[in-house]
């Protein structure tokens, strides 16, 4: 996964990047770096702060709150933009329930993926989340009404 015209394809599969442009994803795919994740791996821990957002190629992951599961994150997913988003900490704990490859952006990284690929980035970023934070809400058992 080292060749950038093989991050681009990568990246063309992930929904968020789905309606970029080659030339948009040709840039994205020059900003990411390549990890490997062993099952057992914690990427992400609730609480802690982080730097990193994670696009998963290949392998599973799970999120979760004070020990229980929140979601699953699959091939084409993403995760760790809360943090990122907010400047704040980690919101849940994601652990690889497979070998997974990623590609990773750092928090610089990712304020420029946004600012280049906004407008077809950005909707999909902000619905998934949303849901998330819903689901958040939910497992803390804070009413989502306002
Ligand atoms: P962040 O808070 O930076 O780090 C933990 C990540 O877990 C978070 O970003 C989201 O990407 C992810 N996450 C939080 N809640 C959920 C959920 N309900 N389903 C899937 N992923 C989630």
């Amino acid at each position: 996964m080292t060749h950038l015209d093989e991050r681009v394809e990568l990246l063309r599969h992930a929904a968020l990047f789905s309606d970029c442009t080659d030339d948009e994803l040709s840039r994205i795919a020059g900003l990411a770096t390549p990890r490997d994740a062993a099952v057992g791996e914690r990427l992400c821990t609730e609480g802690a702060p982080g730097d990193d957002f994670f696009v998963v190629v290949d392998g599973a992951a799970e999120a979760s709150v004070s020990g229980k599961k929140v979601g699953e994150l699959g091939a084409g997913s993403f995760f760790g933009e809360m943090a990122l988003i907010d400047g704040g900490d980690r919101t849940a704990t994601v652990t690889a329930t497979s070998p997974m490859q990623l590609l990773v952006l750092s928090r610089n990284d990712f304020n420029s993926m946004l600012s280049t690929s906004m407008p077809t980035v950005a909707p999909k970023l902000l619905e998934v989340v949303a849901q998330r934070m819903h689901e958040l809400h939910i497992e803390a058992g804070v009413p989502f009404d306002y």
